[in-house]
């Protein structure tokens, strides 16, 4: 089942998204799928001003790109590092290791990481074309943990971040489609024009892995919390 909240913007995302994390924290949730991107942000945000302890917890990220260290400022373990875990550290942090030297055994130990630690509460961002994680259009329902090949657009999209697009690494290791559609519940957030035709596609277009996110429909828990804008495509 999918639930729809629209928000005035994403402060109120934010909030509403803290919310829902509490009561799910009190129906036992352990394991916290964490995701980057800007998305997210005001959640962070809202739960680190929170009361809630997260010490107990254990957190999973969804993807992380080759070839940046921890420390670098564009990798992702440094953005959750700033944004969440130096101000509330959870029990253990799980995020793709970008520079192991055999990518193809880093996938498989994340897929261990995340069948021995079953994530309750998946938080979501949404690519402009559909993607989840950097699980880009064409990749299968299937898939597991993999090494990905970033597409031009996603490579675009993400270039406001660096200095020059050449700098956007062009591979990720991110968990899979299977993965994600494994949490117990799941909540992305859309926010902005850009994102209308992408959360379009997820809430009422075919079910396709052309879409990556349509698979959404096929959950029995997900929330999507957007701002007007990116359900302007939706029909009601
Ligand atoms: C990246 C991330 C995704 C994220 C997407 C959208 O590609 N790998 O997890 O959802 O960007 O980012 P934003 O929320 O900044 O629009």
């Amino acid at each position: 089942m999918m639930k729809i909240i629209q928000v005035s913007d994403q402060l109120e995302g934010g909030k509403v998204a803290v919310d829902i994390l509490r009561r799910k924290l009190a129906e036992g949730a352990k394991t916290l799928g964490l995701a980057t991107g800007s998305s997210p942000l005001t959640f962070y945000k809202e739960l680190v001003d929170s009361d809630i302890d997260l010490s107990n917890l254990v957190s999973v990220n969804l993807d992380e790109y080759v070839g940046l260290t921890e420390d670098d400022p564009q990798s992702y373990h440094y953005f959750m590092k700033e944004n969440l875990f130096s101000h509330k550290p959870f029990k253990h942090s799980f995020l793709p290791n970008g520079t192991s030297h055999n990518a193809e055994e880093e996938t498989e130990a994340y897929n261990r990481i995340l069948a021995e630690n079953p994530v309750d509460f998946q938080i979501l961002g949404i690519g402009t074309n559909g993607h989840i994680g950097f699980n880009e259009p064409g990749t299968s329902f299937d898939s597991q943990t993999h090494l990905v090949d970033l597409t031009p657009s996603t490579i675009e999209a993400n270039a406001r971040f660096f200095e020059t697009i050449d700098q956007v690494p062009t591979q990720a290791i991110s968990m899979g489609i299977a993965n994600i559609m494994a949490a117990k519940s799941i909540l992305l957030f859309a926010y902005g024009k850009s994102k209308a035709q992408a959360i379009a596609g997820t809430v009422s277009g075919p079910v396709t892995e052309e879409l990556p996110a349509s698979v959404l429909q096929n959950h029995a828990d997900v929330t999507i919390i957007a701002d007007a804008e990116a359900l302007s495509l939706l029909n009601n």
